[in-house]
């Protein structure tokens, strides 16, 4: 069966572990899109709901995780951009909330609009505001702010 989300190489930043994080979340967004739209291949409705109740709140964790430590990042290479980020993935989280209410209420009768703005939602920040970021670790040293040791001496 097709993807309901393919992941594209040109939204790779070249920050690895933003990149893999990324990767990671679309993998989750795809097998919710699974339960949501065609039961993933379950015939009960309450296994069915249950499984995509815990998904969906797994990949709200997931999203949030992911945003500290952009924002991690971010204090690290002293981002001017930070505060405003952090901002925008506060946004971005309660607009998350939303889409997953939205989904746990209309389980009966199925809306791919719900799971097409989530993916623009989600495209968007990549393509907009971690791109912008990005861009910024390229022009500074990208090495010692993504670097996994820590260079405390
Ligand atoms: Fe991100």
């Amino acid at each position: 069966m097709k993807k309901f989300f393919e992941w594209r190489n040109e939204w790779s930043l070249g920050i690895e572990i933003i990149d893999r994080q990324h990767r990671q979340l679309v993998v989750m967004f795809n097998k919710i899109a699974e339960l949501y739209l065609n039961n993933g291949g379950q015939t009960d409705s309450e296994q069915r709901s249950n499984q995509l109740h815990d998904q969906l709140n797994i990949f709200y964790e997931k999203v949030r995780e992911h945003f500290n430590d952009e924002e991690d990042l971010m204090l690290k290479a002293n981002y001017p951009s930070h505060t405003e980020h952090a901002h925008d993935h506060l946004m971005l989280c309660a607009e998350l909330k939303h889409y997953i209410r939205h989904i746990e209420e209309e389980l009966d009768h199925i809306d791919i609009g719900i799971l097409n703005s989530l993916k623009v939602w989600f495209i968007s920040h990549i393509i907009s505001s971690d791109k912008e970021f990005a861009d910024f670790l390229q022009v500074h040293s990208q090495d010692e702010v993504t670097s996994s040791h820590s260079v405390d001496s």
